[in-house]
């Protein structure tokens, strides 16, 4: 098949691998893709949020599946592009997307369906979140309605902090002050035609930077998969009450849902929560579920782009584990440093890098982001794999790089 992949970061770079190791080969493109990426599959350097520039790109190509890997191009409509000219789309459109880009729109969904989530309220005004941070007592959920790159969400026990969010992100549009849910966080992908889900394998992100959960929340440190903890009937428990009722609700709204369903979940004592949402595979989540997947992954996306889910059996997971740890560059997540070279990654073994912020200047690596490669291994046990992990951590080098030292630690015990 002749596929166009979007986007530029370690979990395109992990698709991009899932599809390459397929029996059946293909033609992979990527847009506009990173220096890693560009290692393995040809890149074209096209905006991907585009929906005229990456539709023109398809029919030009005899693309037959475009993949959409971050919310940027959901968010801005690019899968509506594709789908008017008759381009198969791995990805929901616009108005589906704000299950993701809009926090609000999220919750309203969820109370149609009847799913279950913690309580929240929207605000316009100070005085509004002012008076739920109160309501709702510590610790305080904070989140910015609208897409954030990862900082929008603050959990705290500090009222000041509280306030002081909600007041940074009005200036943006609204907030949501949310009731605090405790327990294990779990993110499950389901694959979505509009009709029809297929569960993933459940993985576990670590948000915090530093080690312990301590330090601010960033898009991911590391990950591992599967979850060894999780009651039987987990997955199907949140089919049928999340991911079922979500899909029927946006279908009867006429906003049906293809492409991935990323239920980010927490166990509490009352039962599983939905925390959010996402309209697109996890990063780092994606680099831990992909290499266990043994249906090939090209048949799995087509078929959810072309409304033919049903007929597909459920994907098939390898008993391996799999762990995968996020090297940042100084400064990540804040104000990370970049320009520098990384070091080392030729002397690696038993690992996968996924690139995310990489280029390759005069023959070296640079860092040009904050979240630069996931290294990941697999293994028959978590030991194994975060062995193989750590080792090649060693072996990297990148000035004031950091990463944390205990994902996947609390199931290899
Ligand atoms: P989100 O971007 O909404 O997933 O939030 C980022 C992270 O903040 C989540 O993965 C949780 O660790 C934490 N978080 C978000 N909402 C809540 C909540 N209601 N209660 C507790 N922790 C939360
Ligand atoms: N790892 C969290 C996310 O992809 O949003």
């Amino acid at each position: 098949m002749r596929i166009l992949v979007l986007g530029s970061g370690a979990r395109e770079h992990a698709i991009i691998t899932s599809l390459l190791s397929e029996p059946t080969a293909h033609e992979i493109t990527a847009a506009p893709g990173n220096a890693g990426i560009a290692a393995v599959v040809p890149v074209v350097a096209l905006d991907p949020t585009r929906g005229d520039v990456v539709s023109a790109y398809a029919l030009d190509n005899d693309i037959e599946l475009v993949v959409i890997g971050p919310e940027a191009p959901l968010v801005a409509g690019v899968a509506d592009a594709l789908r008017q000219r008759g381009i198969a789309v791995f990805g929901p459109g616009k108005a589906a997307a704000a299950l993701e880009g809009s926090k609000t729109f999220a919750k309203r969904i969820m109370d149609d369906a009847g799913v279950p989530t913690g309580k929240a309220t929207r605000a316009g005004t100070i005085d509004e979140a002012v008076a739920a941070i109160d309501e709702y007592g510590a610790p305080y959920v904070v989140k910015a309605d609208g897409l954030a790159a990862g900082k929008g969400v603050l959990v705290t026990e500090d009222r000041d902090a509280a306030v002081a969010h909600a007041d940074f992100w009005l200036a943006h549009g609204a907030v949501l002050v949310e009731e605090f849910l405790s327990g294990q966080e779990v993110s499950l992908f389901l694959l979505s035609d509009g009709h029809t889900v297929l569960p993933l394998s459940p993985a576990q992100d670590y948000k915090r930077v530093f080690d312990g959960d301590q330090g601010p929340n960033t898009g991911g440190m590391g990950a591992y998969s599967p979850l060894p903890w999780l009651p039987e009937g987990f997955v199907d428990e949140v089919i049928n009450t999340v991911a079922i009722p979500t899909v029927r609700q946006l279908a009867s709204e006429r906003t049906p849902f293809i492409g991935l369903l990323y239920c980010g979940l927490i166990v509490t004592p009352k039962g599983v929560k939905v925390i959010e949402f996402n309209a697109r595979f996890g990063d780092p989540e994606t680099q831990v579920v992909l290499p266990r997947l043994k249906t090939p992954l090209s048949q799995l996306l087509f078929a959810a782009a072309s409304g033919e889910l049903a007929s597909q059996p459920r994907p098939e997971f390898s008993d391996d584990v799999a762990v995968t740890v996020v090297l940042a560059s100084e400064g990540y997540p804040e104000e990370p440093v970049t320009g520098r070279p990384i070091t080392g990654l030729s002397d690696v073994h038993d690992v996968t890098i996924a690139h995310a912020a990489t280029a390759l200047v005069d023959g070296t690596y640079v860092a040009t982001g904050g979240r630069v490669l996931s290294v990941v291994a697999t293994g028959h046990t978590f030991s194994e794999a975060r062995a193989r992990v750590y080792l090649a951590l060693d072996a990297i080098h990148l000035e004031g790089g950091h990463y944390r030292r205990d994902i996947g630690l609390r199931v290899s015990e």
